[in-house]
């Protein structure tokens, strides 16, 4: 978390259940002024309850800095219905249920609530924004903010511009993000955006080979955790193509066609590299560049982590077993 050094903002969030609950408390404890609404009063009143004990909770188990209970007591509110949460405010973001039309009935009043500066955001795990940008008053202040599960310990946020997203409210959205201690990455508007179109082909392979008689679930589970998902908290896909080398995904990757067909073939990204030589970290380039400096710097970090990444999984491993 970071705190604010700004004048602090007004922040609505209208939806308060998993998610909306993670961004007030991101928001609050960086030092915004947070007002929370959901489907009725008594429901956004509860949700500053629950807020507040899990802010203790944390707090009490080190996940939260001491001061957070006190924070979060000054900056989070209830309001007894959106209108009242949105009035004011100088950020609006949207987490209520993914049903489109529901998003769309709740943007349009949103927007038609807010101050016309007011820069409103979707948490949609997969609408376009350029769909619920239509039932939008002011769509250039509108764009999607899809943070992950939970909100406040994750650190990616997808900034998705919708088509008549201004730059402005991008980089604005993004700054802000930044400033609360979150990672955004602007992302083209496509149904799903990056995150979630991986994470469920992953998943629709995963539940493919069970079917298939592959592995069980408790299986594929642990090979993953222990494989390719053990390198994805410092390398995504394409470093990690890289360091192993594009040659032999071309190689690995011509076998999967030929089982699979299609859908497993080799890209044309993978192949056009090999031919030109450029393998990944052992030929100087592959997706990314890697001077000889940088590549040695690049594998000691890999080392490193690795290492110790495996020591923090005993440890916290040990401590919740
Ligand atoms: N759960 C996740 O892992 C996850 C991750 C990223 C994004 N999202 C997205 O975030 C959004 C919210 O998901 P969630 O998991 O927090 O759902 P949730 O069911 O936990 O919370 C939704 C909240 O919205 C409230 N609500 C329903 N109708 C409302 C209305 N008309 N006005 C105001 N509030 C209303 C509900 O009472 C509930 O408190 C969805 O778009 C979801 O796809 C979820």
């Amino acid at each position: 978390m970071q705190d604010t050094d700004a004048a602090p903002l007004r922040v609505a969030v209208v939806g308060t259940g998993y998610m909306g609950g993670g961004i007030a408390h991101t928001f609050a404890l960086a030092g915004h002024r947070v007002t929370v609404a959901d489907a009725g009063p008594e429901r956004a009143r509860e949700a500053v309850d629950r807020l507040l004990e899990e802010g203790r909770r944390y707090a009490q188990e080190g996940l939260f800095p001491s001061h957070a209970p006190d924070r979060l007591a000054r900056n989070l509110e209830a309001a007894p219905d959106p209108a009242g949460a949105v009035r004011d405010a100088h950020l609006v973001c949207e987490a209520v249920p993914e049903d489109a039309a529901l998003k769309s009935e709740v943007l349009a009043q949103l927007s038609r609530q807010a101050p016309p500066t007011a820069l409103i955001a979707s948490n949609t795990s997969a609408v376009p924004i350029a769909d619920l940008a239509r039932s939008v008053q002011g769509p250039e202040r509108f764009l999607g903010a899809h943070w992950m599960n939970p909100a406040y310990f994750v650190p990616c946020v997808e900034v998705v511009p919708g088509p008549a997203t201004a730059a402005q409210t991008v980089e604005s959205t993004a700054a802000l993000l930044r400033s609360v201690g979150k990672s955004p990455t602007v992302v083209a508007d496509s149904p799903g955006f990056v995150a979630n179109r991986l994470q469920f082909a992953l998943y629709k392979e995963c539940t493919r080979m069970v079917e298939e008689g592959v592995a069980d679930p408790a299986q594929i589970d642990e090979v993953v955790r222990n494989s390719f998902g053990f390198r994805l908290p410092f390398f995504g896909p394409f470093l990690v193509s890289d360091i192993a080398g594009l040659d032999v995904y071309r190689g690995a990757m011509a076998t999967m066609e030929e089982a699979f067909g299609a859908r497993m073939g080799v890209p044309e990204a993978v192949s056009e590299r090999v031919d030109r030589g450029r393998l990944g970290l052992k030929s100087g380039e592959g997706f990314f560049p890697h001077a000889g400096p940088d590549a040695d710097r690049l594998r000691r970090l890999r080392d490193h982590a690795y290492a110790r990444l495996a020591r923090l999984r005993e440890d916290v491993e040990r401590d919740h077993t």
